[in-house]
């Protein structure tokens, strides 16, 4: 019996399967008797059959087992088809009550009612809600909740649920209770509670209409200190909603709660939003202007669910990216509206192309809507979330934001209250924006990043631009078809540095088409796929004389840091086919970049940065990663030398500055440690010195950690002091000691992986906390070269992770594989080390579906 489960393969799940629900739940009362190691669920269903069927109702449970079932009142017998509950039921609409115990304090996935930290909390998404009791576990039934909580007072003083309060009482012995009543109909994934002590920030917003909205985040007392930003960046959401979106909230209370122990950023239950800890707590102290953006940033995300993804959910979870490309559409909007809306785009693409161009050329490539699954969590990808993202983004694009608002009015309108697909998304958009997206839908059905080969030709006055796109082939799909990318287009004169033309709106949807520009007098320099307005690759060919001017002359700052970053990664590429490069263009193009003016600091910080040598490695067809390592590290230490300078310049200028979160401020804090990182790279004398008095002076994380993170990769005296004043320090504060193991594990000094390995032996590592797994583990497979160790030790240290971790959590185990999967990309040798990794995780006995599934299609 063990073994057939251990060899026998997990169920894939097909979109075409899809049927309708044979039963609908209109309302169900749930009833909770919490403990941490024994929780009784009362559930309650109203339910009615949907359609004309003899088919009995059927439960989804995971590892539950009935206490007491009833039927219209009457105690039944019952019987488990596997996990589910069978339960044969002769008329239209019954009432079935089910009671059932469950464990939260055992419960280390970290899916349906868990323990973290002393209080209790859930996480439902996708399919945790039959951990908790029986029921149509799917996005398609939604239910009325009414939820009463009883629990030991001392311990759970904080009760809350979805929706609004009702009524509260004592419940004698010590014990109080709470009921709770959510009025919108949800699907089960939306439920959650919380039970603990707890303390809030509490505000309040007065929406569009009029209504008064009691706002809550919820931390333990010593935290409270850390919520200001999160509560700021929410009612900046709330208000952002209302004017770019018309989307008014729509309950009397909205509660946020901050946890210790998730699976991953944040869950947008209906009205009680649960976070990691990560995406809420935010001091000058303890969090870098990247934490403090990452929060206003997925509080705005969560957010913004409660209209894309509660009030219009998803039919089932193929269509996932409808609610999460939608909403991270919207955030990333959000943000760009904070402030500088030129980095934010340059930060999602970097993200996209860190994250999302890998997957896509890998053997986990998947549309954005998928065909089928084993495991629905593996399928929460930067595909679905990033790439879904940017389909919305291309359609915000063909239909510009007039008719963009139109028909998301029109698709929010019409799909109120229902789960919905991508399908039905779409053609809100060509119904209320006035478009045919026929051959725009491949979007949705194809995998793969598109390639753009892109050949300008100038004679006379007329340039002739010719665009041919092809999509590489991806698992079970060999051959493509032509996809609609919309390309911002410009040309520019070389010469003058003028613009030639007006910016152009080009639609490519054959394989090859060719476009016309009139009244073009001198030789142009193109500008293609402006602001990113594909998420493709583009050759273009152009020398590094035309990447230097462009770098210098673009108006589109998004290009202008392209063309600085084609112009870094050809000399990167060339100098590890040849050994050597030649560095003198991406030189000057720093140069002058960094004696601009008009360029906003934060720009600059992000636009003299060399590619990371993951993305060079993405450029070749076989990754050498020491090759790459050297060369990229030969550009740095000659920028720092040709530049040095200015370097200190800019590093001095953002000296004297005290701490204030503003655009401003981040900006100067960027390029100081950007500048910083270059003078220690020149080899200067005093660059330690300077980076320990940058370190030990900081009135703020991000200058700190840039601080610390330059003296671990530096091999001075002051290297081992920083690093143990830091652990000192912060050793009770678990977010920013995660920060200590990530700096280490990214560390560009030869020792990286023998110190990861000594890490993974620290008494403060854990696989018990999924944010110290991914600080140490997560981070290390981002360094190239240290996991790409020639031995295959670091495949070996993740690979034992991985089995360890899977026997606790596996949804966090296999988000750990893909990295193994990058196989075909690297030499013989290594190539064979990641078989055979990827093999001693396929054979592992009791392995979970999920890290079966990643590691078996990833040797695929
Ligand atoms: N819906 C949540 C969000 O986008 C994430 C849920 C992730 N669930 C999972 N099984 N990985 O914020
Ligand atoms: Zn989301």
């Amino acid at each position: 019996m063990l073994d057939a489960q251990a060899t026998a393969a997990p169920a894939v799940i097909r979109r075409e399967d899809y049927r309708p629900p044979d039963w609908l739940v209109p309302d169900i009362a749930l009833d909770f008797r919490l403990d941490s190691m024994r929780t009784r669920v009362a559930s309650r269903l109203q339910v009615v059959r949907n359609g004309d069927h003899d088919r009995p109702l059927v439960l989804d449970g995971d590892g539950l087992t009935p206490v007491a079932l009833r039927i219209d009142g009457v105690a039944t017998d019952w019987r488990l088809d596997g996990d589910a509950l069978v339960v044969p039921l002769p008329g239209g609409a019954h009432v079935v009550e089910v009671e059932v115990d469950i464990a939260p304090e055992l419960n280390t996935q970290l899916m349906g009612l868990y323990a973290s930290g002393g209080l209790l909390c859930t996480q439902c998404e996708a399919e945790g809600f039959r951990r908790i009791t029986f029921f149509p576990d799917r996005p398609d039934v939604l239910s009325r909740y009414s939820v009463r909580m009883e629990a030991d007072k001392a311990r759970y003083p904080v009760l809350l649920a979805n929706g609004d309060p009702v009524a509260a009482g004592d419940a004698g012995d010590g014990r109080h209770w709470a009921e709770w009543r959510d009025p919108f109909p949800k699907p089960c994934y939306l439920f959650a509670l919380v039970a603990g002590d707890l303390v809030a920030n509490r505000d309040s917003f007065t929406t569009l209409s009029g209504r008064k909205v009691d706002l809550g985040i919820w931390v333990r007392a010593a935290d409270l200190s850390k919520t200001d930003h999160a509560m700021t960046a929410l009612k900046l959401s709330m208000a952002w909603d209302e004017a770019v979106y018309g989307r008014e909230y729509d309950l009397d209370v909205f509660n946020i709660v901050a946890v210790a122990d998730f699976n991953f950023g944040a869950m947008e239950n209906k009205g009680l939003n649960i976070f990691n800890s990560r995406y809420i707590l935010a001091d000058p102290d303890t969090a870098t202007d990247a934490d403090y953006d990452a929060v206003a940033g997925v509080v705005a995300h969560e957010y913004f669910h409660n209209w894309s993804g509660n009030r219009v959910t998803c039919r089932d979870w193929f269509q996932l990216s409808l609610k999460e490309g939608f909403t991270v559409f919207r955030d990333q909007q959000f943000s760009a509206d904070q402030g500088s809306a030129a980095v934010k785009r340059i930060e999602d693409v970097r993200t996209l192309r860190a994250a999302q161009f890998p997957e896509d050329s890998g053997p986990l490539a998947h549309p954005i809507r998928p065909e089928s699954y084993m495991e629905i969590s593996n399928f929460y990808t930067a595909t679905i979330y990033n790439k879904g993202a940017e389909v919305i983004r291309m359609m915000h694009a063909i239909l510009g934001p007039e008719r963009f608002r139109a028909a998301t009015d029109l698709y929010f309108a019409r799909h109120d209250g229902e789960a919905a697909t991508c399908e039905d998304f779409v053609v809100a958009m060509e119904d209320g924006g006035g478009a045919d997206l026929t051959q725009f839908r491949r979007w949705y059905s194809q995998a793969g990043t598109p390639r753009v080969v892109a050949t300008l030709d100038h004679e006379g006055t007329t340039a002739r631009l010719t665009l041919e796109q092809a999509v590489p082939a991806t698992p079970g799909q060999p051959d493509k078809q032509p996809m609609v990318l919309p390309l911002r287009t410009r040309l520019f004169c070389g010469e003058t540095s003028g613009p030639l033309c007006d910016e152009r709106l080009i639609l490519l949807t054959e394989p090859r088409q060719t476009f016309v520009f009139d009244d073009i007098a001198t030789r142009p320099v193109l500008s293609i796929n402006r602001g990113f307005s594909a998420p493709v690759t583009v050759e273009t060919g152009r020398d590094a004389a035309d990447l230097a001017f462009l770098s210098a002359h673009d108006d589109d700052p998004f290009a202008r840091y392209e063309a600085m970053q084609q112009l870094m990664l050809d000399t990167l590429v060339a100098a590890v086919a040849e050994g050597r490069g030649d560095h003198g263009a991406v030189i000057e193009a720093v140069r002058n970049t960094l004696s601009d003016p008009a360029l906003d600091k934060a720009f600059v910080g992000e636009a003299v940065l060399l590619p990371s040598e993951a993305f060079v490695g993405e450029q070749m067809l076989v990754v050498d990663p020491d090759a790459i390592h050297r060369a990229r590290e030969a550009l740095r230490t000659d920028l720092g030398k040709a530049l040095e300078g200015e370097w200190r310049a800019a590093h001095a200028g953002a000296q004297a500055n005290r701490f204030e979160y503003s655009p401003a401020a981040k900006g100067a804090r960027r390029l100081k440690t950007v500048a910083l990182g270059y003078i220690a790279a020149a080899g200067a004398a005093d660059a330690a010195e300077l980076a320990h008095a940058q370190f030990t002076g900081a009135d703020n994380m991000t200058d700190r950690q840039g601080a610390l993170t330059t003296l671990v990769n530096g091999d001075s005296a002051l290297r081992e002091a920083a690093l143990e004043a830091f652990y000192r320090r912060y050793r009770d504060n678990a977010l920013v000691l995660d920060k200590w193991f990530t700096t280490q594990a990214l560390s560009t000094r030869d020792d990286a992986l023998d110190a990861v390995l000594a890490l993974e032996k620290h008494p403060d590592f854990t696989l018990a906390n999924p944010n110290r797994v991914r600080a140490l583990a997560g981070a290390f497979t981002a360094n190239q070269r240290g996991f790409h160790a020639a031995d295959g030790r670091g495949y070996g240290f993740l690979v034992d992770i991985i089995v360890a971790l899977d026997r606790i959590n596996p949804q966090t185990a296999a988000k750990l594989v893909p990295p193994l999967g990058r196989w075909r990309r690297f030499d013989e040798a290594r190539a064979t080390l990641m078989r055979a990794a990827l093999g001693r995780i396929v054979e592992t006995p009791g392995l979970s579906k999920d890290v079966f599934e990643q590691a078996s299609k990833s040797l695929g």
